[in-house]
């Protein structure tokens, strides 16, 4: 998000359009927590995690009297346009804020999940990706010295997109997501099959939105007899210094979205898809789900195992 923030800030500079940070999100938003920012008020984040207008789920974004409040307070301050980076939820709350008072705002997709209809990747889902794998690539030292199975949980809310690529890229057995019904009969066949014909090491890797990974490895535990282990990433995929792609990504999100306020443009999100920059109504954003292609990761893993 960082580099996001960076971007919005020095192209609005570049642009001689003043900068402002609302800090904690929505919360910030109710309670005027604003601040000017300058080309410096950037320097040194385009390498950290996080966000440094910090952020908080809003709930009191979800009455009608708080979101006049925040109107109230963007007009005070002077503020005439809003970049809005986050999630489903985030991007929930600008639409409607957005019609409410005709209010300019750009969305920028950023989490770690990856599930934002309009665009094929949201800031951070690259780095968690990345994180996992580190940890999978660890994970893998005990499970192939002592011959175990593992479950490693990771996150995605609703989206199998982490699971999918850190499965792939980590050389899993298996990855169970919430997008197809997992049998949990044929997973324990292969991991049976497996062990009779001499292989040892199992990693299944487990979207946290299809299963838990404790209740999937008391199943496999009860049906095959076997010794498992259990991961839960959790939010240590929410952290760490964004890789190369989220910078990039974030820079080219920050500044379009810049671009499309100068010119006028409302109510929309940013994307990539095909290496192009886009924007969508938020409408579409928020009302539709993202499709991943799980099926061909799915039989890839297998076929490589
Ligand atoms: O939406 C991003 C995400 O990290 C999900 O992958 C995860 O389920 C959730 O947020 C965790 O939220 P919290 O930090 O509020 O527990």
């Amino acid at each position: 998000m960082n580099s996001a923030v960076r971007a919005v800030v020095r192209t609005a500079l570049y642009n001689k359009v003043k900068a402002v940070g609302v800090f904690k999100g929505y919360q910030g938003l109710i309670k005027g927590d604003f601040k000017n920012l300058d080309r410096r008020s950037v320097s040194g984040i385009i390498n950290l995690g996080g966000t440094i207008l910090k952020t908080a789920r809003s709930k009191d974004f979800l009455l009608k009297k708080n979101r006049e409040k925040a109107y109230l307070n963007l007009i005070n301050y002077g503020i005439d346009g809003l970049v809005v980076i986050g999630g489903d939820g985030s991007f929930r709350g600008a639409y409607k804020f957005g019609k409410e008072f005709n209010f300019p705002i750009i969305g920028i997709p950023g989490t770690i999940d990856n599930d934002i209809v309009g665009t094929d990747f949201t800031l951070g889902a690259d780095t968690a990706v990345n994180v996992a794998l580190d940890a999978v690539d660890k994970i893998r030292d005990t499970v192939d010295s002592m011959e175990r199975i593992f479950v490693i949980e990771v996150m995605g809310r609703n989206c199998g997109y982490i699971a999918l690529e850190t499965g792939l890229a980590g050389g899993c057995e298996e990855a169970v997501i919430p997008e197809n019904k997992y049998n949990i009969n044929k997973i324990c066949g292969r991991i049976v099959r497996g062990h009779k014909q001499g292989k040892v090491s199992w990693i299944i890797i487990v979207a946290e939105g299809a299963v838990s990974g404790y209740d999937i490895a008391s199943e496999i535990r009860e049906k095959t007899s076997l010794e498992v282990r259990v991961t839960v990433l959790g939010h240590i995929q929410r952290g760490g210094r964004p890789t190369a792609r989220d910078r990039i990504l974030g820079s080219k999100f920050g500044s379009f979205a810049v671009e499309l306020l100068l010119k006028g443009v409302k109510g929309k999100t940013v994307g990539v898809k095909a290496d192009k920059l886009t924007a969508i109504d938020f409408k579409n954003a928020v009302d539709n789900k993202k499709w991943l292609n799980s099926g061909s990761y799915l039989k890839l893993i297998r076929v490589l195992t």
